[in-house]
């Protein structure tokens, strides 16, 4: 029986998306969800017949289909097939998981680690369960996403301070109780644009204060240190953050996220939070992908190596051809357009030049900030790079974005 609706606010959202999609695909500037349908080898992908180089991957040290992870993902469904019985505390724990486990706090040098099924589960559900209503959690205006939907969830007075602006943190952290627990977080590399969080003036405050320290690791492991291992290499620290979240999607070519720290701490997260208890664990085959990815990491640190030259030149060559890249440090290297439109733009143009780049606009980034997002990965090789640069300049030029 079809339920007579009134035009509400749902139907009103509804429309005005489905509207916003219509006109970008009209205009033919709709990027969402454009099918690859092969890997070529390198950094090749085909893209709806259309062979492309792709700059758009967080794949950063190209290990997707990487031999040894193929084998590792092939072997584990040999092994014990697809699934996983259901959740890991009823059913569902694998020796894998726990092996993936070890792994990870190894390589995190952690005393130990608990994975969950993405890292968007993880920020939700760490961050919920370790903080509540009498809390406070101070987070860097340009978190991801997924922190800033666990500090909502968590209940605590959630506290968001100007980006990686330490003198703001400092007064919002002493404007809080001195009884209060606080937890401040902050993505090790910012996923937009690409910068870092000076890790020892933050642990210096959390101690002033405190506070723990939970450090989202999305885009730094494979990227920042010299074995790759992440932000604290990349200082010379060792184990000053509590938190040390991470994904497996990224440089790691799974799914699936995870948190080390302190062998309690994970105790705890195992025994009380939500995402561990009521959904199931990883897929074997993915679990054992990414065990197998953190020992190739180690195992071929030229990729590494290879990252911090590709987006070197990545970023100085655009840099030379007048494009502003913002404060980028890293394998994210954002091409600053400012309207939206010069964006949408861009894409079309250096896209129709077998490049694929993608736009980000507002409200993922503020307005007059719009930008390409490019990355670029240990998978390139210098002549592409130079090649996409040219690309991009030509398109620059045209719009005027240079
Ligand atoms: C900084 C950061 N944290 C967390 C996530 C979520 O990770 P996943 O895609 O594995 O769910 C992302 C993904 O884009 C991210 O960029």
């Amino acid at each position: 029986m079809d339920v007579q609706r009134v035009d509400d606010s749902v139907q009103r959202r509804i429309r005005a998306m489905l509207k916003r999609v219509q006109e970008a695909q009209e205009e033919d500037l709709y990027y969402y969800n454009q099918p690859i349908t092969e890997l070529l080898g390198g950094s090749k992908v085909l893209v709806k017949g259309r062979e492309m180089d792709m700059y758009a991957s967080y794949s950063y040290l190209g290990l997707i289909g990487h031999p040894r992870i193929n084998e590792a993902a092939k072997a584990a469904i040999d092994k014990y097939g697809t699934g996983t019985h259901g959740v890991r505390s009823l059913a569902g724990s694998l020796d894998i998981h726990t092996e993936l486990e070890e792994t990870i706090s190894e390589f995190k040098n952690a005393e130990s680690a608990v994975t969950y099924s993405s890292g968007y589960v993880t920020n939700l559900t760490v961050i919920s369960t370790l903080l509540g209503r009498h809390d406070y959690v101070f987070s860097d205006k340009l978190n991801h996403a997924s922190i800033v939907d666990g500090c909502l969830m968590s209940g605590a007075k959630f506290v968001r301070y100007k980006h990686n602006d330490l003198d703001e943190l400092r007064k919002k952290l002493s404007d809080a109780p001195a009884s209060s627990s606080k937890l401040l977080i902050a993505d090790s590399v910012f996923s937009m644009d690409g910068d870092l969080i000076d890790l020892p003036k933050i642990v210096e405050l959390c101690r002033e204060f405190g506070a723990y320290l939970m450090v989202d690791e999305a885009h730094s492991v494979g990227v920042l240190g010299e074995k790759g291992t992440g932000i604290e290499e990349h200082f010379g620290m060792q184990s000053v953050i509590d938190i040390k979240m991470g994904t497996l999607s990224k440089t790691i070519p799974s799914i699936g996220g995870y948190v080390a720290g302190k062998e309690d701490l994970i105790h705890y997260l195992r025994h009380g939070s939500r995402a561990y208890i009521f959904s199931a664990a990883l897929p074997p085959a993915q679990a054992a992908a990414a065990n197998e990815a953190f020992k190739v990491i180690l195992d071929e640190p030229w990729r590494v190596e290879k990252l911090r030259e590709n987006a070197s030149q990545f970023i100085n060559g655009l840099q030379d051809r007048g494009f502003d890249t913002m404060k980028t440090e890293t394998a994210i290297v954002p091409v600053l357009c400012k309207q939206d439109e010069l964006a949408y733009g861009m894409t079309r143009d250096v896209q129709k030049k077998d490049i694929f780049v993608l736009p980000v606009v507002s409200p993922a980034v503020p307005d007059g900030l719009a930008r390409l997002r490019a990355t670029v990965t240990a998978a390139h090789e210098s002549e592409g790079i130079e090649h996409a640069m040219n690309i991009i300049e030509e398109a620059g030029k045209n719009l005027g974005v240079i």
